[in-house]
């Protein structure tokens, strides 16, 4: 059966037939809205970086949440951007910290939405490294002890699911561990295990004021070529007791994404980092690209290599356009 038998457009003719036949369809339950928090009140100012992306108060970051359930999703991932940094990042764990009030105040305004806490250091710290900076290089042990306590606080205010996003090697046993001694047992971590070092978080740090002052983050997040390490290194969370793993950014590494796919039972999420999105809202501002049929086919290719969960800052414009 080869040509002319055998035509391919025979099933693609129709849109009634493209329905039926569509193998990966994206859904509002696959999307998580990344949202930053910012302290003070009724601040509600756009990322120039980011179009369509603000920083919220507590106070409109609860408005912003009531719009995201309205529009089907099931989750946020939060970021704290705090007034004061010092060089441990005191204002992570602080109680009464503008993460830890955002997670109650989310918590108490709508019960049923899933709140995620990125967990780092590095919107925290004067320096922007994830971790406790000793010699000129991030420290690994120091930095657990942090982290810990950070995601610890994060349980404290109500957090259902913590996601380290710091890189440190033994961070997710010490986390789990934490937050079991802690009475948080049924808290959830997603670990960002395949962190790549990259370019595409560029917008991101400057919603999140978290660029490195000094050096650069190669020497905690992965070298880009590396997939087999990429493994390595969401088997190692694995075995430290993540519940769900993450590749970040998506699209550069969907390999990473679909090996993984293969290799794990667990739910797989990817990031759809800053410079992935933003990259399509430049090109459509110039009219040189249709920006939501772009987003959609970049969140749906994220989707058909393996991920389970999608981080995206276009998951409220696509859960409306996607509709029930
Ligand atoms: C912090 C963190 C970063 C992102 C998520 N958590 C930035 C970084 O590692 O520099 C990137 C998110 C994005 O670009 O959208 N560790
Ligand atoms: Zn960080």
């Amino acid at each position: 059966m080869s040509f002319p038998t055998t035509r391919m457009r025979r099933l693609r003719r129709s849109e009634a037939l493209r329905r039926m036949l569509r193998e990966t369809r994206l859904s509002r339950d696959d999307l998580v809205a990344p949202l930053f928090v910012v302290e003070g009140s009724g601040v509600r100012e756009a990322v120039a970086s980011m179009p369509g992306v603000f920083r919220f108060s507590v106070d409109t970051l609860v408005g912003e949440a009531k719009e995201l359930v309205g529009a089907g999703l099931p989750a946020v991932l939060l970021f704290g951007i705090p007034m004061h940094k010092d060089a441990t990042g005191s204002g992570a764990d602080a109680a009464g910290g503008v993460i830890q009030r955002a997670v109650e105040a989310l918590k108490s305004a709508c019960p049923d939405l899933c709140v995620m806490t990125d967990v780092c250091l590095c919107e925290y710290t004067d320096h922007g490294h994830c971790g406790v900076v000793e010699h000129g290089d991030v420290a690994n042990d120091p930095t657990l002890e942090r982290l810990v306590s950070t995601a610890v606080s994060h349980a404290r205010a109500g957090a259902d699911v913590v996601a380290p996003s710091d890189m440190m090697d033994g961070r997710v046993a010490a986390i789990r561990a934490g937050l079991d001694v802690g009475g948080f047992e049924d808290v959830a971590i997603l670990s960002y295990a395949a962190k790549f070092a990259s370019a595409y978080y560029g917008p991101f740090r400057d919603a999140a004021e978290s660029t490195p002052q000094f050096g650069d983050r190669r020497s905690y997040q992965m070298d880009p070529p590396n997939a087999r390490e990429a493994l390595r290194e969401m088997r190692l969370d694995l075995e430290e007791g993540a519940d769900a793993l993450m590749v970040k950014p998506a699209l550069p590494y969907l390999d990473v994404l679909a090996r993984a796919k293969q290799e794990f039972d667990v739910p797989l999420a990817a990031y759809h980092v800053s410079g992935e999105y933003s990259m399509i809202h430049a090109a459509a501002q110039q009219g040189w690209l249709d920006g939501e049929r772009a987003m959609e086919e970049a969140l749906v290719s994220i989707k058909r290599a393996g991920a389970d969960i999608i981080l995206t800052y276009a998951a409220k414009a696509v859960a409306q356009r996607l509709g029930s």
